[in-house]
């Protein structure tokens, strides 16, 4: 079998932890590529020398070059700026989405059949940028926002039921901002919904503490924002891409009249294998519900209004 090969586009953070988990994993081989000359290069070098140590055979380079990104299976974009504290994600708008959008041409002209994953914010905006600017079908460039807003929920259902994080299964729909909806019905303790183990005060607070989950880490740094668990969750996806699992995880993808919405990307259950999104999942949702991802909806398409 011939090996696979990941591009992540960003060596900060995100990316920079995006590739180690990745090589780490031995899910494929990676580059690891940045505008700034001998950052991805110095990772990449570092993390080659942790091989010895950590026993992969996976390899990882860096580079500043996108002729050396060429036919990748995946592309995971992480690059733009990430946001200090007082800021929300929509005001990376103007500068991200200058990044993104030169980022994606060099990609889609290197790697014409790679599945991208958009990572950077404001990520759904972002995500409906580099579709457009790949040219690419939709099923095949999708955001990362709801696996990390599903594992936050989830971190704090279990940490309020004192249960293992394995048996939580969580769901939050909607775009990856201050509208984004958790959905308790759809979370579950070993299939049990969360509405049958905890009061609907404790559950409020929960939900209110994921919508704001990235906002407390960026509170606490000071100087960026999260990235162990929004590089978890990126490579989550691109395992499901790589190993064509089909795995049900809630991403940003574009809508064709699902939940009433066209011709926006937003944050809805997918099913994930080598093609990317292989369906899109349609959930039953309350009148509240439906009504709070009405109201996310129409947040994204203000934002996406401004480009
Ligand atoms: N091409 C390639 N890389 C670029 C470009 C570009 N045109 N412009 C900026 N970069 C790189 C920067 O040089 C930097 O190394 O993107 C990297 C971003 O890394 P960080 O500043 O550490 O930010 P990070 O925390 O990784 O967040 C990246 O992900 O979660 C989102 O909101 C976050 O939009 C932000 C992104």
């Amino acid at each position: 079998m011939s090996k696979r090969k990941v591009t992540v586009v960003g060596a900060g953070f995100v990316g920079a932890t995006a590739a180690q988990r990745l090589v780490e994993k031995q899910l494929a081989d990676v580059v690891l590529i940045d505008i700034v000359e001998g950052l991805p290069q110095g990772k990449a070098l570092d993390m080659m020398q942790s091989a010895a140590v950590e026993g992969f055979d996976t390899k990882i380079i860096g580079t500043n070059d996108y002729q050396d990104t060429a036919n990748s299976d995946v592309v995971i974009i992480t690059a733009g700026i990430a946001r200090k504290p007082g800021m929300s994600r929509d005001d990376l708008l103007n500068t991200n989405s200058q990044i993104v959008g030169g980022v994606t041409e060099q990609i889609a002209k290197y790697s014409p059949n790679a599945i991208i994953i958009v990572v950077s914010n404001p990520l759904d905006v972002m995500t409906q940028l580099a579709w457009r600017k790949s040219g690419f079908p939709a099923n095949r460039v999708i955001g990362m926002a709801g696996v990390l807003d599903s594992a936050r929920y989830a971190r704090f259902i279990a940490e309020a039921l004192e249960c293992s994080i394995k048996d939580v299964r969580a769901m939050v729909l909607g775009g990856h901002g201050d509208t984004m909806v958790p959905v308790p019905q759809y979370s579950t303790v070993n299939g049990i919904p969360i509405t049958e183990l905890l009061p609907k005060d404790k559950i409020d607070a929960i939900n209110t503490r994921t919508k704001n989950g990235g906002a407390e880490i960026v509170s606490l740094l000071k100087t960026g924002s999260a990235y162990y668990a929004p590089s978890s969750s990126a490579v989550a996806m691109a395992e499901a891409v790589l190993l064509d699992s089909n795995r049900i995880l809630p991403c940003c993808a574009l809508l064709s009249g699902e939940y009433g919405v066209n011709d926006l990307y937003c944050g809805v259950p997918v099913a994930l294998g080598k093609n990317g999104v292989n369906k899109i999942i349609q959930l039953e949702l309350s009148a509240d519900e439906l009504s709070a991802l009405q109201n996310s909806v129409a947040a994204v398409r203000e934002l996406a209004g401004k480009l």
